[in-house]
């Protein structure tokens, strides 16, 4: 049965068609590193309104880069999986490809993906408080907590999107446009759980696309799907991009 998909999947993608993709903490779970809504999830773990919003890091910046730091250090260890890497190939090979990630861990950027939507920043990314400069800083662990401005000593946090903020207003505007014109959508690895990039294949599904989900679990995203996948990411990826390959 799932055969018939993935083979249907590959035929729409031999056609090169446009192509978007919204990824969530789920396509990293295959190298190691933790979700946030799982049974192991980070949230499980941590209370995000403790560590992941702005009142947090004005109370104790402290605290928070330490989760950061602790972060940065699992994400170091891993290397990108299957799924990143078909993800990137097919960025190359197919011209309408845009790739949407909720994810900050960068395993997109070091599997080859180039041109990536990140709507909830960058962990390797710094921002000073006092200039707004954003920087790359792949320091793990930092050598001083909280980090400071080298320019002016302010204080850096980390260059992602907290509860309660909002998304890089470009960035979300970008994803957007891909998903109004998208033909087929890839929803892999979110639980669908945080807008507004849960709304996002809504809005392709709307405009006409094809939505195909990959989650070993149910998302309120599944009723909308017109392939649904309740697998691993990388293991789904490999069997569409073999597909794909095999009419080659
Ligand atoms: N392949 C595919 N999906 C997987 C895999 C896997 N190997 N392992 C787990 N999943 C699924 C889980 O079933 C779950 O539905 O990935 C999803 C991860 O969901 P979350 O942990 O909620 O992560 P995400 O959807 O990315 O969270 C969105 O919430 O906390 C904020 O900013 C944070 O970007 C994050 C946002």
């Amino acid at each position: 049965m799932q055969e018939k998909a993935v083979r249907e999947i590959a035929g729409l993608l031999r056609k090169k068609p446009r192509v978007a993709v919204l990824t969530g903490a789920g396509i990293s779970a295959e190298s190691g590193i933790p979700t946030f809504r799982g049974k192991d999830g980070l949230w499980k773990q941590f209370r995000a309104e403790d560590l992941a919003t702005p009142e947090a890091f004005e109370r104790d910046p402290a605290l928070v880069w330490e989760w950061y730091d602790w972060r940065r250090g699992i994400i170091a260890g891993r290397e990108p999986n299957a799924g990143h890497l078909i993800l990137a190939r097919w960025e190359d090979e197919l011209p309408g490809f845009v790739l949407i990630t909720q994810n900050v861990d960068g395993l997109h950027r070091r599997a080859g993906s180039k041109n990536i939507l990140e709507l909830h920043g960058n962990i390797w990314q710094v921002r000073c408080l006092e200039e707004s400069t954003v920087s790359d800083n792949f320091e793990s662990p930092f050598p001083k907590i909280p980090p400071r401005c080298p320019a002016c000593g302010g204080l850096l946090r980390p260059n992602v999107v907290w509860f309660g903020e909002a998304l890089p207003r470009l960035i979300l505007e970008q994803a957007q446009a891909a998903c109004m014109t998208a033909e087929l959508v890839f929803v892999i690895g979110t639980s669908a759980y945080v807008q507004p990039a849960a709304s996002l294949p809504l809005v392709a599904a709307e405009a006409g696309a094809k939505i195909v989900e990959i989650n070993p679990d149910y998302t309120p995203l599944s009723t909308y799907a017109d392939h649904s996948f309740h697998r691993k990411a990388g293991e789904v990826l490999v069997e569409i991009d073999t597909a794909l390959r095999d009419a080659d």
